[in-house]
């Protein structure tokens, strides 16, 4: 134990207040031991320091920074050396202000295109994600602070995201959404990460040993801190016992108190508090930054401008792009000038500067005849808008026209109520289509969309969430300064219907039940061989590559990728591996490496992508370990999943598998759309836990408010309706109510865990009593442990 020394100077409630935290961002420090306080901050694609007021929402604005593009954009650079850039830049931004602990980056498998959060999270496959998390953890602690890749795990839906309990087999637990975590820990050596708010299998994840201890520290190596998401600690002293080792934001002194108890009642062994206490310590000393720290905020933006160019991803280009000098353009759309380049929720940051279109196009080689605005913002159809674009495009070669989804779409702690664009941009579209002045669409939004109106378009360039600088990124790929090389990190199918998750997301009260085990995203389409409107994978250029010359060897596939265009590029070249005659069910084959190769034109490149340990494995359920399957794989090299420029087959010595007897047969066609209750009990291999609210029992701590609406008092039920028409009116105005989304899906228990001690575990207790119809003795209950938590010793 490193702080062996120093420990065996503190009292026992010095040690339990070390372990949850003293403000909203802090944790306690002793001064009398020389132990500062840990300071701890969002986020994912760029700082969001609270200067007074904390929050984890987002409400109240942070200091400046720069406000990179968002993980879900970068993810189609496929690159890992921009990630660990922008994490550098975050770093740095956090180092000179004192911040030990950047909250990112965020990496949940995107299960379902819905989910309000997508736009934070990297991508549908555990590999892309896992290598592109390492980037930014290596980035960021360059800089001496500590990354915390969150939410650690299977934080796949907002939507009653503390309660909701996440029902996975095994497999598919450990081959989707842990393997991502796994790639980061390993290849980013985090000192920190986030355990999630919901329950894996029954158990809360910040209380999960398997999870925590089992795999994250005995299998992966980690050795750094866990930390709870805000309000995520349930049960503090069995979070301490199962690998936790940190609570936020403040309860007041509860958490300790109740640490304390358990020591002295013999419930938990001191030693391991001790162990935990040394591990916290380890991260705060590491992470202890002295002196002035300088940050060149233009280089940031320029990281930021560089980030946004290499990962917006050209979808269709019927010869319009890159634009012809002194093209005459009209630039439509609210998106031109008011940027969507972020989402809301605790990842909001409060940028340095901000770019749009209309402040930055003048620089360019092009002739704007004018901007019209062509639809309004939040939604509402607006024809005379729409006129003035359409007359505005008549006196254009080419419109511009920004579209994408508003803020209300992109929100932590709601889904996405449909894939639809609004319908006054798709209207928009349709009326300049007619008007035959040819369209290039510029799409922001950081999740996909359904496209039923590309149709109307030459040319879609997505720019997703570009950040601060995007503007000029994406100009610069419209003129050809720079040639496009992202390709998407994620599927987008014709519809939302498509998806193999569509009947079972989001989970819509006690659990959310993964019944498409491990066909999430391009799995599925491409074992089914259901169609696609753009595969994962997918991006054009300006120029062409020839793929030719494929080779395997025991450690690896080499291939030669040509550029025979006419101007430099780039290409993602992705390396699928699949095994058709597999014992166990797989997908028709996944992502197993990939590399980004830039070429002048005429010239080639010998490209090697070397096998490593994730390239042939896959997770015995009956040995409890992953295991490599003898037989011949086939190996496939893409330009994107849907597109397979060769291939060839390779051999492998490993063990026989096994098959889970009787399961389903649609786990091996994919069609996974309608797994029946049965089914999915086989593969899962236990009874399915209850999925609804029981609504005979008393409500308890870990019940959510949600859950008032059948409450026995007529009080709750009032309370949770309000809340209800508060959330539609702000829907309505298109401008998120984050408290309200955050107060509807709480549990109880979080009245106690998020307002900085004012409550105590009791008092909800007390408020309970009044929500389960019992006001007088509620009442009574509250106010008497209100009386005892004035009264109590703040450790
Ligand atoms: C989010 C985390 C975030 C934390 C602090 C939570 O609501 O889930 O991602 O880091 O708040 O803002």
């Amino acid at each position: 134990m490193k702080y062996k020394d120093l420990i065996s100077q503190m009292t026992l409630e010095e040690k339990a207040s070390l372990l949850s935290g003293d403000t909203f961002w802090t944790t306690k420090a002793i001064e009398r031991l020389n132990i500062p306080a840990m300071c701890l901050s969002d986020g994912p694609h760029g700082l969001r320091k609270q200067a007074e007021h904390g929050d984890h929402l987002g409400l109240v604005q942070g200091i400046k920074a720069t406000c990179f593009p968002t993980s879900a954009t970068v993810a189609n650079s496929w690159n890992s050396e921009v990630c660990e850039q922008i994490g550098r830049g975050i770093g740095r931004e956090a180092a000179a202000n004192q911040v030990n602990v950047v909250l990112g980056p965020g990496l949940n498998i995107k299960r379902n295109p819905l989910c309000g959060r997508n736009f934070e999270y990297i991508s549908e496959d555990p590999y892309l994600s896992g290598k592109l998390a390492a980037g930014y953890i290596r980035g960021i602690q360059s800089e001496g602070v500590s990354a915390c890749p969150k939410h650690f795990a299977a934080n796949s839906q907002e939507h009653l995201r503390m309660t909701n309990d996440a029902i996975i087999d095994e497999r598919t637990l450990r081959e989707l959404y842990l393997t991502g975590f796994e790639l980061a820990v390993r290849e980013g050596q985090p000192k920190a990460i986030m355990s999630s708010y919901n329950k894996i299998n029954g158990e809360y994840a910040n209380e999960n040993k398997k999870i925590l201890r089992d795999i994250l520290v005995d299998e992966w190596g980690f050795h750094g801190m866990v930390v709870t998401d805000w309000g995520g600690g349930n049960d503090f002293v069995a979070g301490i016992r199962s690998g936790s080792h940190l609570e936020m934001p403040a309860t007041g002194g509860d958490s300790a108190q109740q640490l304390v108890a358990a020591i002295k009642e013999g419930r938990i062994d001191t030693s391991l508090v001790d162990e935990r206490v040394s591990e916290f310590l380890e991260v705060l000393f590491d992470t202890r930054i002295t002196g002035e720290i300088s940050v060149d905020y233009s280089a940031h933006h320029n990281i930021a401008q560089k980030a946004a160019e290499e990962s917006a991803v050209l979808l269709k280009n019927e010869n319009i792009l890159p634009l012809k000098a002194n093209t005459k353009v009209a630039v439509i759309g609210a998106f031109a000038n008011k940027p969507r380049y972020q989402g809301a929720g605790s990842s909001l940051v409060n940028c340095y500067q901000l770019d749009s279109v209309l402040d930055v196009i003048g620089e360019y080689n092009v002739q704007m005849v004018g901007y019209a605005q062509g639809y309004s913002h939040i939604g509402q159809s607006n024809v005379k808008k729409c006129e003035e674009a359409v007359n505005l495009a008549k006196n254009a070669e080419v419109a511009l026209v920004y579209i994408g989804l508003d803020e209300i779409n992109e929100v932590e702690g709601s889904e996405r109520a449909s894939m639809k664009l609004s319908e006054n941009q798709i209207a928009l579209l349709e009326a300049l289509h007619q008007s035959s002045t040819p369209i290039v669409a510029i799409l922001h939004c950081g999740s996909p969309v359904e496209m039923s109106w590309e149709k109307y378009c030459d040319g879609v360039l997505h720019g997703y969430l570009a950040g601060q600088a995007g503007a000029r990124a994406l100009l610069n790929i419209l003129v050809g300064a720079v040639n496009p090389s992202g390709k998407l990190a994620e599927s987008y199918p014709f519809s939302y219907e498509d998806v193999s998750t569509y009947h079972y997301y989001p989970g819509k009260e006690y659990t959310s039940e993964y019944r498409e085990g491990l066909y999430v995203g391009y799995r599925y389409f491409l074992t089914t061989g259901k169609e696609v409107r753009y595969p994962f994978g997918f991006g054009l250029s300006y120029t062409e590559f020839q793929y030719s010359n494929i080779a395997v060897h025991d450690n690896g596939v080499t291939f030669t990728i040509k550029n025979t265009g006419s101007c430099a590029g780039s290409e993602i070249a992705q390396l699928y591996v699949g095994h058709p005659s597999s014992c166990v069910y797989r997908p028709k084959y996944e992502l197993k490496g990939f590399d980004k190769v830039s070429l002048e034109p005429e010239q080639s490149k010998e490209v090697s992508i070397p096998f490593d340990n994730l390239t042939f494995r896959f997770f015995d359920i009956f040995s409890n370990q992953f295991q490599v399957e003898e037989g011949a794989y086939e190996i496939r090299i893409g330009a994107s999943c849907a597109d397979i420029r060769l291939s060839t087959q390779h051999r492998v010595h490993g063990v026989v598998a096994n098959n889970i007897p009787e399961l389903s047969e649609k786990y091996f066609t994919g069609e996974v759309q309608a797994v029946t209750d049965d089914e999915f009990r086989v593969l899962l291999g236990r009874k399915l836990p209850p999925s609804t609210w029981d609504r005979s029992r008393p409500l308890e701590r870990n019940d959510s408010i949600a859950q008032m609406v059948y409450a026995k008092s007529w009080l709750a039920r009032l309370v949770i309706r309000t809340l209800y028409i508060k959330k539609n009116n702000a829907i309505k105005k298109g401008t998120p109510d984050l408290n309200v989304l955050f107060l509807i899906t709480m549990p109880f228990r979080a009245i106690g865990k998020m307002t900085n001690g004012a409550l105590s575990m009791e008092m909800v207790d007390g408020i309970l009593v009044i929500v389960n119809g019992h006001f007088f003795s509620g009442v009574k209950k509250l106010f008497k442990s209100w009386r005892k938590h004035r009264r109590r010793e703040i450790l």
